[in-house]
């Protein structure tokens, strides 16, 4: 059975993306998730009736076009989770342009471009829009200088997108997450990872603890999560 509320996962291919998007769809959503090119191992299996694939970079106004079109398509469209992204480490003296250019559009560029698409498909209705940062948009690292910076730019845009809707008293909530490191894929992809991941904890209950949050539609309710290791 297919599900009328619609929500695209962008990065729902692995690690925390595919926790929400799983999440989601146990939870009875229709998901459009969205990468570049992988896809998750069990779950087009699992929910071929309400999981379908776009295949592009975040930050093309292309591969918004076709999310958005393919979760308003006889649904309606209730959350946004920006989940994509990427990590670009180093000293500094060490990047270059297709490393700034990488970190800033799957981190930066991609979560903004979804946001505003976001707003304008969901500011008659209402709707959840849930961005991913990292513990990196709070601290400053000096080997993840363009991580950090990617990650502050997306917490400053998510907090005045938040103030924006807030003085027009739109019915659109606005979600900062801020994950502790997590054992995902992501270090392996990562350029110059500062570390294998392997002593971290699995996505699925940080995923899973902001599903529950932003289900329950509370009077008052939690905006910003920072998960930090037991
Ligand atoms: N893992 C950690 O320790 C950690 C800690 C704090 C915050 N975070 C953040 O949490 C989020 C999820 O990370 P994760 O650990 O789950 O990473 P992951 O396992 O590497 O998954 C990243 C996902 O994003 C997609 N993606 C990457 N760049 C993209 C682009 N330009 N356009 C479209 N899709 C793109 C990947 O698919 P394709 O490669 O097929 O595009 C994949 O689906 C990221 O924003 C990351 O910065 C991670």
């Amino acid at each position: 059975m297919s599900s009328n509320r619609s929500a695209i996962v962008t990065g729902y291919s692995s690690g925390l993306g595919e926790a929400f998007a799983a999440g989601l769809l146990e939870r009875g959503w229709y998901v459009v998730g969205v990468s570049r090119e992988t896809e998750p191992e069990g779950l087009p299996a699992k929910y071929a009736d309400n999981l379908i694939a776009v295949h592009g970079s975040v930050e093309e106004q292309e591969t918004a076009e076709r999310a958005f079109a393919a979760a308003t398509r006889d649904r309606t469209l209730g959350l946004v989770v920006n989940c994509a992204g990427e990590g670009v480490f180093g000293q500094p003296g060490e990047y270059n342009a297709a490393d700034i250019h990488a970190a800033m559009a799957a981190n930066l560029m991609g979560l903004i471009l979804f946001s505003d698409f976001a707003v304008r498909h969901m500011r008659a209705d209402g709707g959840d829009i849930v961005n991913v940062m990292s513990t990196a948009g709070k601290k400053l690292r000096p080997a993840e200088a363009i991580y950090v910076a990617s990650k502050w730019g997306a917490k400053a845009y998510t907090r005045t997108l938040r103030d924006a809707l807030k003085a027009e008293k739109s019915p659109i909530r606005v979600f900062e997450v801020y994950p502790c490191g997590m054992k995902t894929r992501f270090w392996e992809a990562a350029t110059r990872p500062v570390t294998g991941g392997a002593e971290f904890p699995p996505p699925e209950p940080i995923a899973e603890q902001v599903l529950n949050e932003i289900s329950e539609r509370r009077v008052v309710y939690c905006q910003e999560f920072t998960f930090e290791r037991g």
